[in-house]
C-alpha cells in the first residue's frame, strides 16, 4: 500500500494548532515513538513526523503517516507539498522532538551537519527542541556522546536523559528512552509554556557541599554534588514555579530548562545563610537540598606554610539555615529540610523532623548503594509533619524530585483552603 498525500497539507496549515515536528532517529526505541505519536495527537497538536532512512528500518512510514497529522516524511527531495520541506517544517515548528535520538542523530547535530531531512530541519528552525536519546549504555557513557550532548546544551538544546531499564538484546542499564507519556507532558509544557501544579509559586533550593575558607586556597567542604538541588529546580521549573537557586556548585550544563531559574552563587554556609533568609518574603517554598557546614573556621588571611607543621584549627558552629527560616517562616510557607543520615536512620530522622520543625524532611541513608552524594540516582523517605512517611524506592535524582515536588504542591493547596 502506498500513502497518497492530501493536497498541500502542510503547506496551507488551517489549524492554530501547536505544530510539533516529530522526529525518529534509527533506533529500536523508534517504536515507542509511534505512542508518543499517538498521545501529541491526542493532545490536539498538529505533528509532522520526520523519520531518518534508518529509521524506517526499525518501523515503517505507513503507521507514522496514519495516525499523523501528515504524510510522515523522510527525504529532502521529492516531497510533493514543497520543494523545500526543511525550511518548511523548520519554520512552523513550536516545538521540535526528536525520540529516539540516537549517538549519530546527536553527533550529526552537535556538527551541524544536514545530510537528511531531520538534520537540515533541526538546522533550520529556532523552535525549541528536545532530544529524547536512546542506546545501549557504552554508547550513552562514550566522552564523545556526552561532549556532543553538553555543547547541545549549551547551544539551548533539551535533552530529556534517558532511564535506567532494559535495552535491546536483554542488556539493562543506562540508556532506556523515556516513556512516551512523560515526553508527550514536556513537549506540551514546551508548546504551551511551562504550566502545572506548582505554577504562580516561587520556590527558592539550595544545592551543594558549602565551602568554608581555612586560608585564601583551602577550603573544608563535604562530598555534595549538587545534583539532587540541580534536579529540584529543573522539575520544579517544568511543573511551572518560579525557581531561584542558592548554589555552591555550577551544573547549568548537566539540565535543560534551567537556564530559565535564577542561580544565586555562594561558597560558605554563612553566604547561604544570608541569601536564603534575605529571599524568604518572596517565596512560598524553600528546599534545603544543600549540604551545610554544620561547623566554620576563622580564615586566615594569608596561606599557612607548610614548614610551620599541621595548623590547629577552631571550628564554631555555623547557624542553622533550616532553623532560622522555620522560626520566620509565615504558616502558609512550607519549609522542606534534607537528611543525610548513616546510622540509625529512622530515629535520627524522626528526633531531626521534630528538632526543625520542618514542613517535609527527605531522609536518605547515604551508606546504601547507589544513594545520595555524588550518585545520579537517590532512595529517600519523605516524612511530613504528622510523621507520616512515604518511602520512595531507588531512582533518578529527576524522579525524586517528582515526589517531593509533588507533596510541596498538595501542602501548598492545603494552604490555600
Ligand atoms: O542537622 P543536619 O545538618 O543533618 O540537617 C540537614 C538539613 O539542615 C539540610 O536540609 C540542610 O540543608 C540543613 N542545614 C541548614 N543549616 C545548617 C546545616 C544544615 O539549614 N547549618
Amino acid at each position: 500500500m502506498t500513502w497518497t498525500p492530501s493536497p498541500m497539507p502542510s503547506a496551507t496549515p488551517s489549524s492554530s494548532s501547536p505544530r510539533i515536528v516529530l522526529g525518529v532517529s534509527g533506533g529500536i526505541a523508534a517504536y515507542k515513538a509511534v505512542e508518543l505519536l499517538r498521545l501529541l495527537r491526542d493532545e490536539g497538536f498538529f505533528v509532522s513526523p520526520v523519520l531518518t532512512p534508518d529509521a524506517t528500518r526499525f518501523v515503517g512510514t505507513v503507521t507514522f503517516s496514519a495516525l499523523a497529522s501528515e504524510p510522515a516524511r523522510t527525504s529532502l527531495y521529492g516531497d510533493p507539498t514543497t520543494p523545500i520541506p526543511h525550511t518548511y517544517l523548520g519554520q512552523h515548528a513550536d516545538v521540535i522532538v526528536v525520540a529516539p535520538a540516537t549517538a549519530h542523530l546527536i553527533a550529526r547535530y552537535a556538527a551541524g551537519l544536514a545530510d537528511d531531512l531531520l538534520t537540515a530541519t533541526l538546522l533550520a528552525s529556532r523552535a525549541p527542541v528536545l532530544l529524547c536519546p536512546a542506546m545501549h549504555t557504552e554508547m550513552w557513557e562514550q566522552p564523545s556522546v556526552q561532549e556532543n550532548l553538553a555543547t547541545l546544551r549549551r547551544r539551548g538544546v533539551l535533552v530529556l536523559e534517558p532511564d535506567v531499564g532494559a535495552l535491546a538484546g536483554g542488556d539493562v542499564g543506562p540508556g532506556r528512552m523515556r516513556e512516551p507519556q512523560e515526553i508527550a507532558d514536556l513537549v506540551k509544557r514546551l508548546a504551551h509554556g511551562f504550566e502545572g501544579p506548582l505554577t504562580g509559586r516561587r520556590i527558592l533550593i539550595t544545592a551543594g557541599g558549602t565551602r568554608e575558607a581555612i586560608d585564601p586556597v583551602r577550603v573544608i567542604s563535604n562530598r555534595s554534588s549538587g545534583r539532587q538541588g540541580y534536579a529540584l529546580a529543573e522539575v520544579a521549573r517544568r511543573l511551572g514555579a518560579t525557581v531561584t537557586l542558592v548554589s555552591t556548585v555550577n551544573l547549568a550544563l548537566a539540565l535543560d530548562v534551567v537556564r530559565d531559574v535564577d542561580v544565586v552563587k555562594v561558597q560558605s554556609a554563612s553566604e547561604m545563610h544570608d541569601e536564603v533568609l534575605s529571599r524568604l518574603s518572596d517565596v512560598d517554598v524553600v528546599i534545603m537540598a544543600a549540604a551545610v557546614a554544620d561547623f566554620t573556621l576563622r580564615a586566615s588571611k594569608v596561606k599557612l606554610k607548610k614548614e610551620q607543621g599541621p595548623p590547629e584549627l577552631r571550628f564554631e558552629a555555623t547557624a542553622d539555615i533550616v532553623s532560622d527560616l522555620v522560626a520566620k517562616k509565615s504558616a502558609r510557607q512550607v519549609i522542606v529540610g534534607f537528611a543525610a543520615e548513616t546510622t540509625n536512620v529512622e530515629q535520627n530522622a524522626l528526633g531531626k523532623l521534630r528538632a526543625k520543625g520542618v514542613d517535609l524532611l527527605v531522609v536518605n541513608d547515604v551508606s546504601a548503594p547507589g544513594v545520595g552524594f555524588e550518585h545520579g540516582t537517590n532512595e529517600v523517605v519523605i516524612l511530613d509533619r504528622d510523621e507520616h512517611a512515604y518511602p520512595v524506592t531507588l531512582r533518578s535524582k529527576e524522579a525524586i524530585s517528582y515526589e517531593i515536588l509533588a507533596r510541596v504542591a498538595s501542602l501548598l493547596t492545603q494552604g490555600d483552603s
